[in-house]
């Protein structure tokens, strides 16, 4: 029930994003005091205290779909667990307190706190295959690009439709042996890569949106990263496709089992089938999508992002927190 008006609400409302973002930025400003200090794991377990303690008063009725992983091995924040004050609207939740662990130990930039959130029952589990193989864009890859295509090709069309020469093409991947064919062929194409440690949730929105210097974001990342991005694409009428990318038969077949579709190619509507998402990022370390957590005096700044799917609305929020309230 909504505490304002009696009415059930069904929905995520306009106002469940703004709430969200205080447990985002709650989880960065935990992350602080951890951000290249060498021990990721601290860091990833301050956030998720306080992204959960904060999640905990939220006015709605969530769902974990995407969270730290199963039960057993995941305490806080697991996959299935009920979250907010039960007082609002009913949602399906991806929690990803820190995006970017190993950035925020070693102190290197593009880590972020991500929470996505869209009606109940619309987001796909897609927790039982670790990996998918993506391809994001901004809203002129929609109705061009194919994930089946050879990457030249879809650079190509990309470069076209932007109305921008190839070697102006800027693509992000992450900097793993398993995408040494991908990055050749990108640079045979006569685009650039912009090589990512980690983090591919801020890569592939840095790719949708409009005023960014990454073109398309591809290769293959964590799927629970692509079901969060798809919230966000929703919001910036990108592009995004994704096939799971299962490391063997047994992961394969418990895929199948789980009910996910092997080979074939997820669209945004397959990955988020509503278009009522919100996704809250605040940054943890500084990066091309927020600047990270600052402490200046006696203040400590964060910096976030709101993707509101139905309105298409992006809001840019920069808190000033006092700090002695944190430490
Ligand atoms: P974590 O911070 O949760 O470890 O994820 C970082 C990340 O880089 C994701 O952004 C990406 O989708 C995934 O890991 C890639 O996995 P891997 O490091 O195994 O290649």
């Amino acid at each position: 029930m909504s505490k304002n008006t009696g009415v059930l609400d069904l929905h995520p409302d306009r106002n469940l994003a703004m709430e969200l973002v205080r447990a985002t930025e709650a989880a960065a400003i935990r992350a602080y005091p951890f951000i290249g200090k060498g021990d990721k794991n601290a860091a990833d377990g301050a956030a998720v205290d306080a992204m959960r303690a904060f999640l905990t008063t939220v006015d709605f009725s969530g769902v974990i779909v995407i969270g730290e992983g199963e039960k057993d091995s995941a305490p806080m924040l697991f996959n299935g667990e009920e979250v907010g004050n039960g007082n609002g609207p009913a949602c399906d939740i991806a929690v990803d307190p820190i995006d970017g662990t190993s950035l925020t130990g070693a102190g290197r930039q593009n880590a972020v706190s991500v929470i996505a959130v869209a009606d109940r029952g619309t987001m796909l589990d897609a927790s039982s295959v670790f990996y998918m193989d993506k391809l994001v864009a901004g809203p002129e890859g929609v109705g061009i690009l194919d994930i089946r295509l050879p990457i030249a090709e879809n650079i190509r069309a990309l470069a076209k439709a932007k109305g921008k020469h190839i070697s102006d093409m800027s693509i992000a991947v992450l900097d793993r042996p398993r995408h040494a064919r991908l990055i050749e062929e990108i640079r045979a194409s006569g685009a650039g890569t912009r090589m990512m440690l980690d983090g591919d949730v801020a890569g592939g929105i840095n790719a949708a949106r409009y005023d960014s210097r990454i073109d398309m974001c591809v290769g293959i990342g964590g799927s629970p990263e692509g079901i969060v991005t798809a919230c966000a694409i929703k919001a910036l009428g990108g592009f995004i496709q994704g096939i799971l990318a299962p490391l063997d038969d047994a992961e394969r077949q418990r895929g199948i089992a789980a009910g996910l579709k092997m080979d074939h190619v997820y669209d945004a509507d397959g990955l988020v089938s509503s278009d009522n998402t919100f996704f809250v990022a605040t940054g943890v370390t500084d990066g091309g999508l927020v600047d990270g957590v600052r402490r200046m005096g006696p203040i400590i700044r964060t910096d976030s992002i709101i993707l509101r799917g139905r309105s298409g609305t992006i809001r840019r929020v920069k808190a000033d927190h006092r700090a002695d309230r944190w430490m």
